[in-house]
């Protein structure tokens, strides 16, 4: 277990928490979905009655060290504002020295929220002198952006090296559900991916392999397995540099006694559009002009009878090209038999997220606020700004 703001004395110390507010927001600046930052509400709330300074610092976006007053955080603030109901004072820049002025100036629980991180290029490319600059601002580092701790950035693993660092509650509670769920599934533990990149899935299954009894495959990464094994896949999307590799994973999970579910009819189609007319085929038999669009029906009863079985879930991916409504078809039957089993369930990845939260989902299921971070945690990696982070 990592060291968290439970184990440390905050009182009356500047506190530099890293969280992540990447929210959607529309044409008209409005928040369309604050999930991560009701998040994180039990960090800060907790920092501000152990009388801390508050320091926030997030991205949004990927304005590409520019600053983009459309990927301002100023929504974010007042959003913020409003669930704490407190007012937030706002650092524009934070490399001029005003920042550490009113730093300075701040009272205990008082909370600060710097501008998005990112319209600085050193915070990318995790300039050591600008993690510098970060690190006076405080005594001590929060790591409480799990959806960003995948990456090292200055504002991530560039501050971490520099001050005292513990994990919030949020990063926490993601830590522990993926540890229990890669380490110690109840089973039958199932695993479910999808989504288009095969390169990100196969380190996965190889990680899982030995844990998973059944591995469900969907999306565009299921063509390169059914390739493997010797299907016609037409125009469906492969990565013909992944077909032996997942010909290997294949075998490997036979001689271990591990249950891979490949789709076995597909909605396919002429054509790669939204309103393109879909044809149903078995697996194996897509002409050599269509291609997969979503997983068929015959599919969707076999992925919903393991689903009924299952004690543990993981799924990560949609099972079609979930951007045309049309093609979304078994992605949202999935999280439905999901919703509706007991299993104890992380799902993880933007679009196999909203297709949950979409249908609604039960107590029994997790979505975690991390699409990179979760895929590493489950291909058995550690995150590099953890890390950094003691062990209690
Ligand atoms: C996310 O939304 O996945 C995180 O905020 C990380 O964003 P990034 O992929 O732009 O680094």
């Amino acid at each position: 277990m990592k060291k968290s703001i439970r184990n440390i004395d905050v009182a009356g110390k500047r506190v530099f928490v890293r969280v992540d507010y990447n929210v959607p927001i529309n044409n008209e600046l409005k928040i369309v979905d604050d999930t991560r930052i009701v998040a994180t509400l039990p960090t800060i709330k907790f920092l501000i009655e152990h009388n801390a300074k508050v320091i926030l610092c997030s991205h949004l976006g990927r304005p590409n060290g520019q600053v983009d007053n459309k990927l301002s955080l100023r929504p974010v603030l007042a959003r913020l504002s409003n669930l704490l109901e407190k007012p937030i004072s706002f650092a524009e820049d934070v490399t001029d020295k005003s920042t550490l002025e009113m730093v300075n100036k701040m009272n205990e629980g008082d909370v600060l929220m710097l501008e998005n991180i990112r319209f600085y290029k050193q915070e990318e490319d995790n300039d050591e002198a600008f993690a510098k600059k970060l690190a006076k601002l405080a005594d001590i580092f929060v790591l409480e952006a799990f959806g960003t701790a995948h990456r090292k950035h200055a504002s991530t693993y560039g501050i971490a090296k520099l001050l005292p660092s513990v994990v919030g509650f949020l990063v926490e509670d993601e830590l522990n559900r993926f540890e229990k769920i890669t380490k110690n599934p109840d089973k039958p533990f199932v695993v479910i991916l999808g989504g288009a990149k095969v390169s990100d899935k196969l380190p996965v299954i190889e990680n899982l392999i030995d844990k998973a009894d059944t591995i469900m495959l969907g999306g565009g990464m299921a063509y390169t397995f059914i390739k493997a094994i010797g299907g016609s896949v037409g125009m469906s999307l492969v990565d013909n540099s992944k077909v032996a590799k997942a010909k290997e994973i294949l075998d490997k999970a036979k001689e271990r006694g591990v249950k891979v579910i490949l789709p076995i009819d597909n909605m396919v189609t002429t054509q790669f559009s939204a309103e393109a007319d879909a044809k149903l085929y078995n697996s194996g038999f897509i002409p050599d002009n269509a291609q997969a669009m979503d997983i068929g029906k015959k599919t969707i009863k076999q992925f919903k009878k393991v689903i009924k079985k299952a004690r543990t879930i993981v799924w990560n991916g949609p099972l079609g090209v979930y951007e045309y409504e049309k093609f979304r078809r078994g992605t949202y039957k999935i999280a439905k038999y999901i919703r509706k089993s007991k299993a104890n369930t992380i799902i993880g990845g933007g679009d196999s997220v909203a297709a949950a939260q979409q249908i609604g989902v039960g107590k029994h299921v997790h979505l975690s606020t991390g699409g990179g971070a979760s895929l590493m945690l489950l291909q058995g990696k550690q995150l590099p700004c953890v890390e950094l982070i003691e062990d209690i």
